[in-house]
């Protein structure tokens, strides 16, 4: 029956731990995957989702199945945490929200509600380069994928001139893929001016702002100032679209939490648009998940909960920053690698875009049991004091040949 099936390549992210798991050398590493690890290596359960999790386990909820846009507390806490409690969409109880299977999930019903009801334009306008699975996820909603320029080889930055340049040349009410901060794969941000720059492009071009915020409080430390390229963009007049996620701010990957809103021009058409969420998520997955959005949420609707959640990702964000601080040290100074490796310490969040080719890439994992993405992207969480001097080793081996 499946004899014309062609066997398809494996995941370029979700492929890297599956080769990994394989690879049985003790000095193996893993900065494929963007998943935070501790200083000793190990997955890492944040201390305040432990208590939120014993606060649920002490209420005895039931299992009951949730509402179809999920767990009402929920995503109107994300919601807050997002926009913020001063924003006119909130006030004015225009967002449109539904809690989703984590980020993938939020991108996913966001493509679907786009290519079914956007009027203006099937094309999504995605960074060059951007999230693998963006691709392929925004393809299957049946939107018609292209690109923008982001990465600039050159200086290893953000590429402001080509990027404005391609928006400007999009054609009017496009939709654009925002990173609203950590950008995955480069590391490489906006600064807020830039970001002002881009939201009065959008405007002129009628384009439409889709934000993916996978990363909120891992690029500053601090939620609010991650959330600034949404919030400016609300308080410009936008109308925007937003998945967020709690894998990496909250530690709950395989929990899937997430959301996805779209900001309404009244609570009427809020009502609408809330009725078509629902007709697209029912058929595909019915209703989501309980126990992350219970855990999200005892840490959102508690005060001191909240701000014990806001120093632990700032945690984890520092340990991430020595990190860099560690790798750009020993490359440059202690083994003079060839090269300049000052991006290490610049790029922001969970990724470091480090430059290396395929070829030393594919070298890294054969040689030395390191494993990344082919296009050179490091999982900064990865590494700890234990190996990161060997990491660096290792790239120095493989920048030398
Ligand atoms: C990543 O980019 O590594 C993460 O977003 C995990 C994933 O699902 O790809």
């Amino acid at each position: 029956t499946w004899s014309n099936v062609p066997a398809g390549p494996p995941d370029p992210i979700l492929g890297i731990t599956e080769a990994f798991k394989a690879d049985k050398d003790p000095r193996k590493i893993n900065l494929g995957v963007g998943a935070y690890r501790d200083e000793q290596g190990k997955p890492y359960i944040l201390p305040s989702v432990k208590k939120a999790e014993e606060i649920v386990r002490e209420s005895a909820p039931d299992k009951e199945y949730l509402p179809i846009t999920g767990l009402g507390s929920f995503t109107k806490n994300a919601a807050l945490l997002a926009y913020g409690s001063d924003a006119a969409p909130i006030k004015e109880g225009t967002v449109s929200i539904t809690q989703s299977i984590s980020g993938t999930g939020a991108l996913r019903i966001g493509g679907e509600f786009l290519a079914r009801h956007y009027p203006a334009s099937k094309a999504i306008y995605l960074p060059v380069p951007t999230w693998g699975n963006h691709i392929p996820l925004f393809r299957d909603s049946g939107l018609e994928v292209r690109g923008y320029r982001y990465f600039n080889k050159d200086t290893v930055g953000l590429d402001f001139e080509g990027l404005k340049a391609d928006l400007k040349a999009a054609p009017e009410g496009a939709i654009v893929l925002l990173h609203a901060c950590a950008h995955n794969p480069t590391g490489i941000d906006p600064t807020p001016a830039q970001w002002a720059e881009i939201s009065d492009i959008v405007k002129e071009k009628k384009l439409f702002p889709f934000f993916d915020m996978a990363y909120q409080g891992f690029a500053s430390g601090s939620t609010v100032k991650d959330a600034f390229a949404v919030r400016h963009f609300v308080a410009q007049g936008h109308q925007i679209a937003l998945a967020q996620s709690f894998a990496k701010n909250m530690g709950l990957y395989g929990e899937r939490v997430g959301a996805f809103s779209l900001t309404t021009a009244d609570p009427e058409e809020k009502a609408r648009v809330d009725s078509q969420l629902k007709i697209i998520i029912r058929p595909m997955y019915s209703n989501p998940p309980l126990h992350g959005a219970r855990i999200a949420n005892a840490i959102l609707s508690s005060s001191e909960l909240y701000s014990q959640w806001e120093s632990e990702v700032k945690g984890m964000a520092d340990r991430i920053i020595s990190m860099r601080e560690k790798v750009y040290n020993v490359l440059t100074h202690d083994l003079k690698t060839p090269g300049e490796w000052g991006h290490i310490k610049s790029q922001i969040g969970m990724f470091s875009y480090t430059g290396l080719q395929s070829a030393q890439t594919k070298a890294l994992a054969e040689k030395a049991h390191v494993y990344m993405t082919a296009d050179g992207r490091i999982s900064m969480a990865g590494l700890n004091g234990g190996n990161v001097e060997y990491f660096a080793e290792s790239v120095d081996a493989a920048v030398r040949g």
